[in-house]
């Protein structure tokens, strides 16, 4: 029998897990139940204990528990651990790795998966405190549902951060339930587990374009391939093979990334051409819309009296809606990204249209920013279900978060199927 150890924190939703715990054994699944203290104002541990068929855990420091079954063994003794609600304290603490009750403490020692459902006051989810923590347990490996929109138990509130609803948490944790077992079959530690990209095959383009006026001269533009390459490399750090097309950079390839160097964009799009199947594609590159109708086949010559040179161009290929309009072998998830100095988000979401993205990653390139060459990054993302826009991070942040947002994606779309 598989076997969960689920954590309630402390809030109103707690009374949803009352209704989760039915449904996960009506599945065949054992539950065993650890109230935080906040949780026990809203559900009594003889109610959960009575749907767990189980003993209730509580309190870290009660002796009897600690000799029969400390957090260690109940964390040994589960497949996957599950926190729902997940409050900001709960969040918070775990982000810091407090292990001062018995939640924290199994959390702190689990080699388990964990999932988080999370439920709050949408000030609260929203604020920069608890993106911080958000961010900082993704990057833990910490995998995370919810919270999702919609009306607040208080009134005239509304807004994200609602918890899940019980059947989508109960497919979440099966299919978990699924990985974990994979995981633990194939002989892998939870580290593999915890690399929700393995198996998956990532094309990301960075960097620039050049494109030739003649054998000295090129048209190019600013871009670092500072971006494109975090992503490449976040990819990689979460498991997947990784295929990085890389316009002409100053940057080293990354380590455990099989890179393509190329140079201009019909290079790169040649090179993504051969290199699809893919399951995400991210397109980071900032491809030269024109190139030179006809560059000189020798340096053109600067002469006396003579005037300048009038260059011609011709549109490039648009590679992005090339992939994303492939069929039968389009990416699950095609994102691109847009780059305004100005009405950012609504060019993105219009972009996302145009393109065929799923995702717009959009980001003000305005000087002011000093986004291209520098190390931090402000993005939006655009999804279908909206915009939302992230904190500052540095360009190492947004990769991490977006690899991992993506991970997320196609294992949901996995569940959707
Ligand atoms: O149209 P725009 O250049 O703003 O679109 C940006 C997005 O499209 C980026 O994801 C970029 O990598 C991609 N793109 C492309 N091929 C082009 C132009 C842009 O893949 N020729």
């Amino acid at each position: 029998m598989k076997r969960i150890v689920l954590i309630i924190g402390g809030g109103i939703a707690a009374y949803k897990c009352l209704d989760l715990i039915r449904r996960l054994r009506e599945r065949g699944i054992g539950v065993r139940a650890v109230l935080t203290r906040a949780a026990q104002e809203f559900v009594t541990p003889l109610s959960v204990g009575a749907l767990t068929n189980d003993r209730v855990f509580t309190d870290l420091f009660d002796l009897d528990d600690e000799r029969e079954i400390g957090h260690v063994r109940l964390s040994r003794e589960a497949d996957l651990i599950v926190v729902a609600p997940a409050t900001a304290d709960l969040l918070a603490r775990m982000a810091q790795g407090h292990a001062n009750d018995l939640a924290t403490a199994v959390l702190l020692a689990t080699d388990k998966l964990v999932l988080v459902a999370p439920a709050m006051n949408p000030r609260m989810w929203h604020h920069p405190a608890t993106r911080r923590n958000v961010r900082q347990l993704e990057a833990d490996g910490i995998q995370f549902i919810g919270p999702e929109a919609g009306e607040m138990a208080e009134r005239g509130e509304a807004g994200v951060g609602r918890l899940s609803e019980v059947p989508k948490l109960v497919e979440r944790i099966e299919a978990m339930l699924e990985t974990a077992e994979r995981a633990s079959s194939s002989g892998s530690s939870k580290r593999a587990a915890q690399k929700p990209l393995s198996g998956r095959h990532v094309l990301v383009t960075s960097g620039p374009t050049h494109e030739a006026i003649d054998p000295v001269r090129f048209i190019g533009n600013r871009s670092s391939g500072k971006q494109g390459h975090a992503i490449a490399a976040a990819a990689a750090a979460l498991g997947a093979r990784v295929t990085l097309i890389s316009g002409p950079v100053a940057l080293p390839d990354p380590d455990g990334v099989e890179v393509r160097h190329v140079v201009t964009a019909q290079e790169m799009l040649e090179a993504v051409q051969q290199t699809i199947p893919a399951d995400i594609a991210v397109f980071a590159a900032a491809v030269a819309d024109w190139r030179v109708a006809s560059p000189g086949t020798g340096k053109i010559k600067k002469s006396a009296g003579t005037s300048a040179p009038k260059l011609e161009l011709v549109e490039n290929p648009d590679i992005l809606k090339t992939v994303a309009k492939r069929a039968p072998s389009r990416p699950a998830l095609v994102i691109g990204f847009a780059a305004e100095t100005d009405a950012v988000v609504e060019h993105a979401v219009e972009k996302r249209k145009t393109k065929g993205a799923d995702w717009i990653v959009a980001n003000d390139v305005s000087s002011a920013r000093g986004v291209f060459g520098g190390d931090a990054n402000s993005v939006h993302l655009v999804t279908a279900a909206g915009v939302e826009s992230w904190p500052p991070m540095s360009k190492v942040e947004v990769a991490e978060a977006l690899m991992v947002r993506a991970a997320q994606h196609l294992l949901s779309s996995q569940i959707a199927v």
